[in-house]
């Protein structure tokens, strides 16, 4: 069985917002599926350390990773997540309200595919993307992320 506690407490401790989450999630009767706090670290920091300060993820959730996400940005950074399920965005918005990231963080509710394809049309580059939709489809969002990519920036997918 594998022990995560060691390596949470040491490297990932999570704030109040993000603890929170989980519970939110299961009373609402939303999915568990949100990346665990040691992921959310990893993606801070890959973030970070890039120097992003235009992201764009797909598939929000609750907001935990976002909410990673756009920590690591400058003051003038936006993050912009897209979530199918407009439940779960409203939650997400409500998650990312309480982390005080309203400036940078604009949730779209919609299809990824439908809002990539508006986000190309308008011209719109980014310099990370966090892809996390709907596994079946990663081929089509890589190719699509591709095509939205600043020079040097980074693509993550879960799983
Ligand atoms: C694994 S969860 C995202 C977890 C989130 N990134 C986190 O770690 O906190 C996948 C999310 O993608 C959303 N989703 C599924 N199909 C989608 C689509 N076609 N376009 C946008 N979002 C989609 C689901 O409703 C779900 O909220």
């Amino acid at each position: 069985m594998r022990d995560l506690t060691y390596i949470r407490e040491l490297f990932s401790k999570e704030d109040e917002v993000l603890q929170s989450i989980p519970n939110g999630l299961a009373e609402r009767g939303m999915p568990q599926i949100s990346i665990p706090p040691e992921v959310g670290r990893t993606l801070y920091l890959l973030a970070k350390i890039s120097g992003a300060t235009r992201i764009l993820e797909l598939g929000t959730l609750g907001g935990y990773s976002t909410i990673c996400l756009a920590r690591a940005l400058p003051s003038t950074g936006k993050c912009f997540t897209i979530e199918l399920n407009a439940e779960h965005a409203r939650f997400a918005k409500e998650n990312i309200s309480r982390a005080n990231l309203d400036e940078q963080v604009t949730v779209i509710v919609g299809d990824a595919s439908e809002q990539l394809e508006k986000l190309a049309q308008s011209g719109e580059r980014f310099d990370f993307f966090f892809i996390d939709a709907d596994k079946p489809n990663f081929d089509h969002y890589l190719e699509k992320a591709i095509s939205l990519a600043a020079p040097n920036a980074v693509i993550a997918m879960d799983n």
